[in-house]
């Protein structure tokens, strides 16, 4: 059986091309899984799971929670909110105390940058950074390059445009890594305030032009502007966010040819984004959703067979 390089999934700059497509290929069987009446498989019935939230959360909490639930995986659930963490208890502490009652891996979104790797050295399980900080979204950005990959078949030489809050935005920094490493072209698309300074490094090109970078692209994923990141005041006002940066039907319509609109949700409508673009038939905003349950599927199945190595 084909394995991952890893052992962690901390950040998508850690994964190879090769990762990524065995990643998509189990996704692909996960994905007919639970497109059948019985939505279940065994695979993780001797695995433990737990769900770390230090950071609120729809998407990325209920979709990896019903991954292991399909996988027959047993899972507990802690929210930062209701936790002991309120008394002073270290992330080590909280993690070492979870593990002493025989969890196996854990997924963890953090506020800080970071955050899975800092864990990933001090406590022995698999660790799946659920998001942290400005850093990395890695499964976000599996289930998008996925979900590309499953509307035009190949990722190499496609053109995507990611629009918006690129300086707060974890999407945007490990989809830009996935698109890369599979050969796409990356445009970064947003107000300088908000462009990291050295971005053009990673080797995507920036266009401040908006209907230049939408008339370029096959693809444009549209970012929320992440104000709760904010500690000075980068950004203008809403109004002339949306004038500069916001994607309206209208101007879809002035382009030479239909694009695809992606978001990775929540969707701020009326700024990033009208409804009339969030719910077109251009978008593929739920099937990214959808796409998620399978994508973190598969990631829990390709550690958890490497757990199961070690221990034989
Ligand atoms: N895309 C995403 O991470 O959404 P949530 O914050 O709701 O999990």
């Amino acid at each position: 059986m084909k394995e991952l390089s890893v052992s962690n999934l901390l950040g998508i700059k850690y994964l190879s091309a090769e990762d990524l497509h065995l990643i998509f290929e189990t996704a692909d069987q996960f994905k007919k899984v639970i497109n059948r009446p019985i939505k279940k498989v065994p695979s993780l019935r001797d695995i433990t799971i737990a769900n770390l939230f230090f950071e609120n959360s729809t998407r990325t909490r209920l979709s990896f929670e019903l991954a292991e639930k399909r996988l027959s995986a047993d899972v507990i659930n802690f929210s930062a909110s209701s936790s002991s963490v309120s008394k002073g208890e270290t992330l080590i502490d909280t993690v070492n105390n979870i593990l002493a009652m025989k969890v196996d891996m854990v997924v963890m979104r953090h506020p800080n940058p970071g955050a899975g790797v800092f864990l990933s050295k001090h406590v022995n399980a698999s660790i799946v950074n659920a998001g942290d900080g400005a850093h990395e979204h890695p499964t976000q950005a599996l289930l998008d390059v996925f979900s590309i990959r499953e509307k035009y078949g190949d990722i190499s030489g496609k053109k995507i445009v990611i629009v918006g809050d690129i300086m707060h935005s974890r999407v945007a920094l490990s989809n830009i890594f996935a698109l890369k490493k599979l050969g796409a072209e990356v445009k970064v698309c947003g107000p300088n305030s908000l462009m990291p300074k050295h971005i053009e490094s990673l080797g995507v090109k920036v266009e401040s032009n908006l209907i230049k970078a939408l008339e370029w692209c096959d693809i444009a994923n549209m970012l929320r502007v992440q104000h709760e990141r904010m500690e000075h005041s980068y950004f203008p006002s809403t109004r002339e966010y949306v004038q500069q940066y916001g994607v309206n039907k209208t101007l879809l319509e002035t382009l030479s040819k239909p694009i695809t609109i992606m978001h990775p949700g929540p969707i701020n409508r009326g700024v990033e984004i009208t409804s009339d673009v969030a719910d077109s038939e251009h978008s593929i905003i739920l099937n990214q959703v959808e796409n998620g349950v399978a994508i973190r599927m598969a990631v829990m199945y390709l550690l958890a067979s490497k757990i199961k190595n070690y221990e034989n």
